[in-house]
């Protein structure tokens, strides 16, 4: 059967909290898939996570018990960038530094099935440099922007780097839309739309809490409540990782020229502090009793 996208088999690089929501997701929509990461632990918490979420969707009659084990049946974890072999998709989810996604797309890229497409979930990070990293294959490299959670939202930013094919588009978002996700475009500029918009609003919060303006607690509920927003801005930073807000407003400020959009230095501080959110259990707030 041919399909729009021609994918059968993706790829993950990176089974942080991205890149295990990506699986899982594409996972449940059909596809084998295969998660990797380098990092000594990683494999091992993103299956535990998907056989809890998987766990919780039978519990919840959402997913029946043989659609759970079908899904997982679906799923490869390794440890070795070699398995990664094949694949019709590789989209990498790993920190968001542009040296260390190059360099891992420059290995990656020889992996690739014939005519395969090699797809970003960068936050931030410009499509057209990254692409630079495999040469002539630029044409099939796309940035495929999810959000998070990824099982729950709908989003997925599409964006062309300046040599990515009219086909690896169209490919990209059939595919966006077989794992049940709208794709959305948006232009190879510092932060998309998404990050342009989010993040200087996460950052003037934390600034607004320096200044004294109000308590974390309070800035949050307020934004909860005045705004409508699902999390105030503050827990939001926790859950997306200090670390990574800090990384795209160095994007944004250097990409943009311009100091505006440079990192509030709490939240710099606290990065410093190891305090970089859910993933360590602390960041503006404490989760280590949870
Ligand atoms: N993984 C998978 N599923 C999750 C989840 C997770 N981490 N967290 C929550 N869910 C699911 C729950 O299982 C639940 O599913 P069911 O309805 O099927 O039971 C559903 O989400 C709702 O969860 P809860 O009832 O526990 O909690 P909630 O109603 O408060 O919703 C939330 C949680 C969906 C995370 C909500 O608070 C929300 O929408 N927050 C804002 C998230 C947001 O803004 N994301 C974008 C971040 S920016 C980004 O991603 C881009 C970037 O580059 C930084
Ligand atoms: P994370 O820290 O949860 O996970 C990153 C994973 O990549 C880790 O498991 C780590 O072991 C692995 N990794 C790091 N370097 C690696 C390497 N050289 N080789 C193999 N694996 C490596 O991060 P995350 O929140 O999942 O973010 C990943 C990417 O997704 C970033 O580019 C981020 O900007 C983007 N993103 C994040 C969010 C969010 O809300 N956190 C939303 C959308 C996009």
């Amino acid at each position: 059967m041919t399909t729009p996208h021609n994918i059968t088999t993706v790829s993950i690089i990176g089974a942080g909290q991205m890149g295990g929501g990506i699986a899982q997701v594409a996972a449940v929509a059909g596809f084998a898939t295969t998660v990797y990461d380098a990092f000594p632990g990683a494999i091992e918490k993103c299956k535990a996570l998907h056989d809890k979420l998987l766990a919780r969707a039978v519990e919840k009659g959402k997913m029946t018990q043989a659609d759970a084990d079908a899904t997982k049946g679906r799923l490869t974890y390794s440890e070795s960038l070699h398995a990664l072999k094949g694949s019709d998709i590789i989209i990498e989810a790993v920190v968001e530094d542009t040296a260390v996604k190059k360099e891992l797309f420059a290995k990656a890229a020889p992996l690739l099935a014939k005519g395969g497409i090699l797809a970003s979930n960068t936050s931030s990070i410009s499509i057209t440099d990254l692409g630079t990293a495999v040469g002539d294959m630029a044409d099939r490299f796309i940035g495929m922007h999810f959000f998070n959670p990824v099982p729950v939202m709908k989003l997925v930013e599409v964006i062309k780097g300046l040599s990515t094919s009219e086909e690896t588009t169209a490919r990209t978002i059939a595919l966006a839309e077989a794992m049940g996700k709208v794709p959305v475009p948006a232009n190879d500029r510092p932060g998309f739309v998404s990050n342009r918009v989010l993040m200087p609003l996460i950052n003037e919060a934390f600034y607004a809490w320096m200044e004294g303006v109000a308590e974390p607690a309070h800035i949050d509920e307020i934004m909860k409540l005045g705004c409508a927003h699902p999390m105030g801005p503050l827990r939001l930073a926790d859950f997306i990782g200090l670390d990574t807000c800090v990384h795209i407003m160095d994007v944004l400020a250097d990409g943009l020229n311009n100091d505006r959009y440079r990192a509030c230095p709490l939240l710099k501080q606290l990065v410093v502090a190891g305090r970089l959110g859910d993933k360590s259990g602390r960041g503006v707030f404490d989760y280590s009793k949870k």
